[in-house]
């Protein structure tokens, strides 16, 4: 009832564990998700498996995503992506959730899944009931010929390959580029201008050097982790596109290191979560320049205040969030559609790390199935 890839199909290739190999191999990743797929001379991306037409695309009033666990915040990510892009309504949930819930769609929605494995038993659900009401219903897939990826009208495949370490890295990172296209795509058969759209374009091509530069301060990120190893409590927090990025940081530690943490939209620290700040407990706060800047800084200095530690995953150079930071972790300057994908790779690389100081089994979590294929 539960399935898991064949480890031994697939090389180490001299990394420690599969989880790292697959951090470290995220620029190909989105590389391979974005080859072929993105068109200069329209300034727009194009997928071939969506069978829907223009004219049905255009004709969409609402975007519904559904999916589980990692799955689910990719989807999470996508939805301020086509909002802020193609300026279209989405709604998030959980595969579980919607497939028995009486959500009243009318017939202009459009159903996406969001499954790396293909095989989810409760997005399966999801995508089958999404049908079964008749709406055209496409998935985001890595598993070519899985049956979430037969059962959909179309769809999108990530070609990220096999991935082998329980806890989703490169999966994830292949859906956020994948649904940044999409975003792109639906944009542009709308208000979006050439222009604008050349500007997603070209930020989406730059991914792959960023996220290489990301890389490359995998040691300051394990100074990063020895401040955690020894926490009972970990907190995360972002707002707007980073909210979701903090929700996936503190799951990746949550399911290798079995340190409790949470994720939290960074303004609603004070409704509650700022209660469990006291000196053990870490705040990661995901806060790379952008429009609500200065409001992030003033709620990291809450946490300062009450002595919290406070690791800060940012833009290269920005000091005043590296003074108020016992680490500061930075990310290349990039505009704020493609930064999801670079400020997730620090929260990966920091999960990671605090599981192996903590001696954790990291490819292969306690309670933890690669695909879940049971309610
Ligand atoms: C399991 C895995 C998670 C994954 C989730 C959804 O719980 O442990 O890592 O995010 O399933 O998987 P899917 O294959 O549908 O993306």
């Amino acid at each position: 009832d539960r399935i898991d890839w064949k480890p031994d199909a697939v090389e180490l290739g001299g990394h420690a564990h599969y989880m790292l190999k697959e951090i470290r191999e995220q620029p190909e990743t989105v590389t391979d998700a974005c080859r072929g797929r993105l068109i200069r001379a329209e300034g727009t991306a194009h997928f071939g498996g969506l069978n829907l037409s223009p004219r049905q695309l255009r004709r969409v009033r609402r975007v519904v995503f559904a999916a589980c666990g990692t799955s689910w915040h990719a989807a999470m990510v996508g939805e301020y992506l086509i909002e802020r892009l193609a300026d279209l309504p989405v709604e998030v949930e959980y595969a579980s959730e919607f497939r028995y819930r009486n959500a009243p769609l009318d017939d202009r929605t459009l159903v996406f899944v969001l499954s790396q494995s293909g095989e989810t038993a409760d997005t399966l659900g999801a995508l089958r009931e999404a049908r079964r009401r008749g709406h055209p219903t496409l998935a985001i897939v890595n598993t070519v010929g899985s049956t979430i990826a037969r059962e959909a009208d179309g769809g999108i495949y990530l070609h990220a390959g096999p991935e082998v370490g329980v806890a989703s890295t490169k999966a994830f990172s292949a859906q956020v580029v994948v649904l940044a296209m999409l975003a792109l795509h639906l944009g542009r058969l709308r208000h979006l201008s050439f222009p604008d759209g050349m500007a997603v374009l070209e930020a989406i091509e730059s991914v792959p050097a960023l996220m290489g530069e990301v890389l490359k301060t995998e040691a300051k990120i394990d100074e990063a982790a020895a401040l955690m190893t020894q926490a009972r409590n970990a907190l995360y927090l972002g707002r707007d596109i980073h909210f979701p990025v903090a929700l996936e940081g503190a799951l990746k530690l949550k399911e290798i290191s079995y340190l409790h943490a949470e994720g939290y939209p960074t303004a609603e620290m004070k409704h509650g979560p700022i209660a469990l700040v006291d000196r053990e407990t870490p705040c990661v706060f995901v806060a790379p320049k952008g429009s609500l800047h200065a409001k992030t800084l003033s709620n990291v200095e809450e946490v300062k205040a009450r002595h919290g530690t406070i690791i800060g995953v940012g833009t290269e150079g920005d000091e005043g969030l590296a003074s108020l930071s016992d680490i500061f972790l930075p990310i290349p300057e990039a505009p704020e559609v493609i930064q999801p994908l670079l400020a997730v790779v620090p929260l990966q690389l920091l999960a990671y790390h605090v599981a192996r100081r903590r001696g954790c089994d990291i490819d292969k979590p306690r309670n933890l199935a690669k695909s879940v294929t049971v309610e």
